[in-house]
């Protein structure tokens, strides 16, 4: 079966619905989801009749709510800011102020939605998006259950999006996985990890299925390893360290994202583009890793580092212990770098190496996969070694694209090799910006589509592996040292001989 048949590839219309927001008063919804939304509707995309609710604990009328939202919108939105669309968005949207422990807020909460489905004319359609701090996840799924909201009557559904952290380890992930089973339905549980409703991120599977180029040479046969790399600038501005220090690196980024992106690379075709055709696929990648199950094994495996001062496109920044709100004494990474071997027929022998820091030279998120080089019998003399392997180069951002590396002739009389770059660039080939991941997930969810939402069991599994680094890291008599490296580097010297250890370095960004 073809899996990119037409009806398989687009999802339904999405329907109108109102969307409830706990946590609205935050930073996420400010500075995320509601431009998402407005840019949704600028593009047209958003139905007709979607209404949006935010939840909060703050006191605000539905006046000083929008006002404090058109000033962000401003500021982010990806397609600039159209006072008529926008004043006509606006309209659609109102606060509602309760505690998250409140049931009568609840019950108040399910009053205004009735009388928004009574306006509009009986669709009950409801996407509850909790984006709230997480110890408040528990509490607004019970009391969402209580108030009778999470089922929706006469045909229409009732959905929920859980933010990120989906948990801090496994027992918590599996406990809050618990609650969420046994207020929503599995189908109307929509997890987000927001490096899914990238661009690149989602042309990860055309790229592979849809080219009959590639997917013969995606093995161990032809690749040599890949490189997954996540490096920001920032470093912990805005009272981020806070959460931050009780996170780490791994638990941020790794255990979400990056083992997201790396089953993306890794999965098998899936038999079709269903939700759980995809992520039956994904789950199997983050099963089969090799555990890293002793000190030993994480210390040769992982490691774990935190910046000292330096400079930052020349600004001078503080030291990770020195950072607002840090434990002077933490001992919580700001840059990973993993190993990670993959235990199936397919990828038998090839490492995958991932890397996430903070404060690194600039903010690029690319995966890169290295192919092994050509015999090269023929050529090493005119290029003083090898001339190096192929890299196919997908940059998940910034600059969405692809490029791949390869071995071409200089120009000239003499037999002289240099690597050269073919590069595929979104803005420039397609002529227009590429939505905000927060927009795509958002319809996506709106349309009853969970392929890039991930699922109960794929996050268990991140957490199985993940877990057992952080016990060698915080539980173990023999604990794995902290590297350090100066902030406005690429990385600690220990990063670089991982790879060095297997013949391999860092792509340099
Ligand atoms: C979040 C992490 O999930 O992703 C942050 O909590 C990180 O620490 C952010 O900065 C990165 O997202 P993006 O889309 O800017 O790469």
């Amino acid at each position: 079966m073809n899996p990119f048949r037409e009806d398989l590839v687009s999802r339904s219309t999405p329907e109108p619905c109102t969307v409830v927001i706990f946590g609205a008063t935050g930073d996420l919804t400010h500075r995320k989801l509601i431009p998402a939304l407005y840019n949704l509707a600028v593009d047209g995309e958003l139905p007709t009749g979607v209404k949006i609710i935010g939840f909060a604990r703050r006191e605000k009328s539905d006046a000083e709510f929008r006002a404090g939202l058109v000033d962000v919108n401003r500021k982010v939105s990806r397609s600039g800011h159209d006072e008529q669309i926008w004043s006509s968005f606006i309209e659609s949207v109102s606060y509602h102020q309760s505690e998250f422990s409140d049931a009568d807020g609840y019950r108040r909460l399910a009053e205004k939605l009735a009388a928004i489905d009574a306006v509009r004319g009986g669709a009950g359609n409801r996407l509850f998006y909790i984006a709230s701090a997480p110890e408040f996840f528990d509490e607004i799924l019970i009391n969402l259950k209580n108030a009778g909201l999470n089922r929706a009557a006469n045909g229409c559904w009732a959905r929920v999006i859980v933010e990120k952290p989906f948990g801090t380890d496994l027992a918590t992930a599996r406990h809050l996985n618990e609650v969420v089973n046994a207020t929503f339905e599995e189908r109307d549980t929509y997890r987000i990890d927001h490096y899914l409703g990238k661009e690149t991120a989602q042309n990860l599977m055309v790229l592979r299925f849809a080219n009959a180029i590639f997917e013969p040479l995606w093995n161990s046969k032809h690749i040599s390893h890949v490189q997954i790399t996540c490096s920001e600038n920032l470093g912990m501005e805005g009272g981020r360290g806070g959460y931050y220090d009780t996170a780490g690196a791994l638990r941020d980024m790794v255990q979400n994202h990056l083992l997201q992106l790396l089953s993306l690379v890794a999965m098998e075709p899936p038999t079709d583009l269903s939700a759980d055709g995809v992520r039956d696929e994904k789950v199997k990648v983050i099963r089969s890793l090799r555990q890293w199950d002793t000190p030993e094994k994480v210390a040769a495996n992982v490691i774990r580092a935190q910046y000292t001062a330096g400079h930052v496109d020349g600004v001078p920044v503080p030291g990770y212990r020195e950072e607002d709100r840090v434990n002077p004494e933490s001992k919580t990474e700001a840059y990973v770098a993993v190993r990670l071997l993959i235990d199936t027929w397919r990828w038998s022998g090839v490492p995958f190496y991932i890397r996430m820091g903070k404060r690194l030279p600039k903010k690029s998120t690319e995966i890169s996969i290295h192919f092994k080089e050509a015999p090269c019998v023929l050529f090493n003399a005119s290029c003083g070694g090898t001339p190096g392997g192929n890299v196919l180069v997908i940059r998940i951002q910034p600059d969405e694209g692809i490029s791949l590396r390869m071995v071409s002739k200089i120009p000239g009389n003499s037999l002289r090799l240099e690597p050269v770059k073919m590069d595929f660039h979104y803005a420039t080939s397609f002529g227009k910006a590429s939505p905000e991941a927060y927009e795509r997930l958002l319809l996506d969810a709106i349309a009853g589509d969970a392929t890039l939402f991930a699922r109960r069991d794929e996050v268990e599994e991140a957490w199985r592996f993940i877990d057992q680094i952080e016990h060698a890291w915080h539980q173990s008599s023999n604990p794995p040292p902290m590297a350090e490296f100066v902030a406005g580097t690429w990385g600690p010297k220990e990063a670089d001989d991982l790879l060095m250890q297997d013949g391999n370095q860092w792509r340099r960004l």
